[in-house]
């Protein structure tokens, strides 16, 4: 089911899907048109749980077929500062083993932040550059946290707009402690694409999934644009769509 938001001025495109299957289902269909029309493209991707179906609806059309990576760059919105490649909660271990090991696009064209590079400003610069360098993100996939962040740009009292690396919020240790043993060992720092960053995406993508976000739903997308809800700024983005399950979207006023 699509509706228009065009009666605020904003003209954002929300799918609204039973649940979280039928969600990344129809954010997978997405990414397909995007790879499909232009398969040289380059796709802004994110971690967490809301995009796992999605990869993994990707990895199953990639093997009927339906599916060409061959030509696709993609470059990540974060990682977490201090984890070296091989540690199994950095998000370079998470792209691979979710996507990358599983169709055939060139690992030379995947970009992730360089965790182990203790030098923020080297480590964001780079990464700024590399987005340069491959003309910009075509699409842009989001999910959305707890507290209203994209990527990990976290509430705050203005907009940061490049690449950075940003101390975590107390909330967001705490809700990606469930992938780690002990909370002790998730890391309190991560480098991140700014909002700028994101914003200059052509595309953006972010899909919702639970009743457990249907309040930062609300805010973020029928709230003021606002840092104090990064994904606000979501609303004044010319294309951006919003697919999220009915369990998000509870307390929405559609
Ligand atoms: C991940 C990222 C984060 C997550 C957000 C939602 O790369 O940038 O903004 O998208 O924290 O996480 P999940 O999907 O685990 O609820």
């Amino acid at each position: 089911m699509i509706f228009g938001h065009e009666d605020r001025g904003i003209d954002m495109k929300i799918f609204k899907t039973r649940d979280y299957a039928d969600m990344s289902r129809k954010a997978a269909n997405l990414i397909s048109a995007q790879i499909i029309l232009k398969p040289d493209c380059v796709l802004g991707l994110a971690t967490g749980s809301s995009p796992l179906g999605t990869y993994k609806q990707l990895v199953e059309w990639y093997k009927k077929e339906d599916l060409d990576f061959s030509k696709v760059s993609t470059v990540n919105l974060d990682e977490y500062r201090g984890l070296n490649k091989d540690n199994a909660q950095s998000y370079y271990y998470f792209m691979n083993e979710n996507l990358f090991s599983k169709v055939n696009i060139r690992k030379e064209a995947t970009f992730i932040p360089d965790g182990a590079d203790p030098n923020p400003e080297r480590a964001c610069a780079a990464h700024e550059e590399v987005i340069k360098r491959l003309g910009g993100i075509d699409l842009q996939l989001l999910g959305l946290g707890n507290n209203g962040h994209i990527g990990f740009n976290e509430p705050a009292d203005e907009f940061i707009k490049d690449t950075h690396c940003v101390n975590l919020t107390q909330s967001t240790i705490d809700a990606n402690s469930r992938f780690f043993e002990s909370i002790d060992e998730v890391p309190t720092q991560a480098y991140t694409m700014g909002i700028r960053s994101i914003m200059r995406a052509r595309k953006i993508l972010i899909i919702v999934s639970g009743e457990e976000k249907a309040d930062i739903v609300r805010e973020a997308f029928w709230g003021p644009v606002t840092p104090k809800v990064p994904a606000s700024i979501l609303q004044i983005h010319r294309d951006v769509t919003l697919v999220a399950d009915a369990a998000a979207l509870s307390k929405a006023p559609l």
